[in-house]
């Protein structure tokens, strides 16, 4: 007979940089840029040759997004006002990549947390928004410093790259072409943020997380079954980042705020709320799952807001913290790495048959839903 195999869970890890910036030390620096730029420029702007910059505010921040402080692998050139972005010192080709470096602290605490000997690892995904370079892929820098034995490519579906990991490595497993999977998103999110931008100058912060994905034959006593997935992708410039070889910066364009992290905030949080919100709805109707008896939602980490709305069409009620815990208020939006997050910071609780449901959405759109049930 032909051996059948199953996709579950085996573990999760977590790398959070020490490094944390509030919304008071954000603003504070924001602010004095904006002081600054106004002063600079007053002339100009008396004689409407030039906007004025308008200042940003913790209330408004708290209020809109839920976050109150991100992890960052640079606070010190993030906040200077000469610099406003992430910097650290060139590394030779000989050392490990700073994106990579982050990636296998992740991944390092997965294996151990499952007990799993490299030697029984197939492959490694590195599955995130953004990559350090475009080759070798970060996921084969990752895997030679693991001493994995196998294959690994990167994926980028943005804010879905780890659920669109989990599906492939579930896929992986269940056609037989690996039994064991790492799922990597290391996502250093300061990168790409435009720390200059009032409108999105808060949102993002630095983090990695693993998913180990493994056949069931080999998953440590306690793990998770992976009862379905789902993806979907529809074209939006919503959300959007010219950055890239072929749009490549002139003296002119240097700063040009496209190369970074852009997005129209009311229309995707009114377009992706019900698109999700219903994709769950379907895909638990698939799996005969009745979604208000889902014990806890693990959603992509984006915005309160739209987490309570998702929530709350899912369950059918207001969901509490135990429900749908949140992250967002020490780690901002950490892109495709959120839901991870929560799941790894909140599931040791569940008692074996509870079913939940981790979930992400973004640019793209992207969105999956990775429905979940405790064994052990
Ligand atoms: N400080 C103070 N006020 C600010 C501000 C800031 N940093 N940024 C914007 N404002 C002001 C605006 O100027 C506007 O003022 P007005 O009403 O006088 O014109 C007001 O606050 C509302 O701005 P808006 O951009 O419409 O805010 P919002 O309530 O939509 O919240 C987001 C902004 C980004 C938090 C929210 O739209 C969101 O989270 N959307 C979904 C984002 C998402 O999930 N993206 C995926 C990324 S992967």
């Amino acid at each position: 007979m032909q051996h059948t195999y199953s996709p579950v869970i085996s573990s999760t890890g977590l790398f959070t940089p020490e490094e944390s910036i509030s919304n008071e030390e954000l603003v504070e620096s924001f602010n004095t840029y904006v002081a600054n730029f106004n002063q600079d420029h007053a002339e100009a702007i008396a004689v409407g040759e030039v906007e004025a910059l308008a200042p940003s505010s913790v209330e408004f921040i708290e209020k809109a997004s839920g976050i109150k402080a991100r992890h960052v692998m640079a606070k010190a050139p993030i906040l200077d006002t000469a610099i406003m972005e992430p910097r650290w010192e060139e590394r030779s080709n000989d050392e490990i990549s700073v994106l990579a470096e982050i990636g296998v602290k992740a991944a390092e605490q997965a294996l151990s947390r499952a007990g799993r000997d490299v030697k029984d690892v197939d492959a490694v995904l590195c599955a995130a928004s953004n990559m350090q370079r475009p080759y070798p892929a970060m996921a084969i820098e990752i895997q030679q410093a693991l001493g994995i034995d196998g294959f690994g490519f990167d994926m980028n579906v943005a804010c879905s790259s780890a659920t669109f990991g989990i599906q492939t490595a579930a896929d992986y497993v269940r056609a037989g072409n690996a039994k064991s999977v790492l799922v990597v998103s290391p996502e250093i999110t300061s990168g790409h943020l435009n720390w200059r931008d009032r409108d999105s100058h808060f949102i993002f912060g630095d983090v990695a997380t693993a998913v180990l994905v493994e056949d069931a034959s080999m998953a440590p006593a306690k793990h998770w079954n992976i009862l379905g997935t789902k993806l979907k992708t529809v074209f939006s410039n919503n959300i959007r980042n010219n950055f890239g070889y072929l749009n490549k910066a002139t003296p002119e364009t240097v700063d040009a705020a496209d190369k970074l992290f852009i997005q129209e905030g009311r229309k995707v949080f009114k377009e992706v709320v019900p698109m999700v919100a219903q994709m769950i709805i379907d895909e638990a109707e698939r799996l005969e799952i009745d979604p208000a008896g889902l014990r806890r939602l693990w959603l992509h980490q984006a915005n309160a807001g739209m987490n309570r709305l998702i929530a709350q069409k899912v369950l059918g009620h207001e969901a509490n913290a135990d429900e749908s815990p949140t992250v967002l208020d020490t780690y901002g939006n950490t892109s495709s790495a959120g839901s991870i997050i929560a799941f790894h910071l909140n599931h040791d609780d569940l008692a074996a048959g509870d079913t939940g449901l981790i979930c992400s959405f973004g640019a793209g759109y992207s969105a999956g839903t990775v429905f979940v049930r405790a064994v052990g």
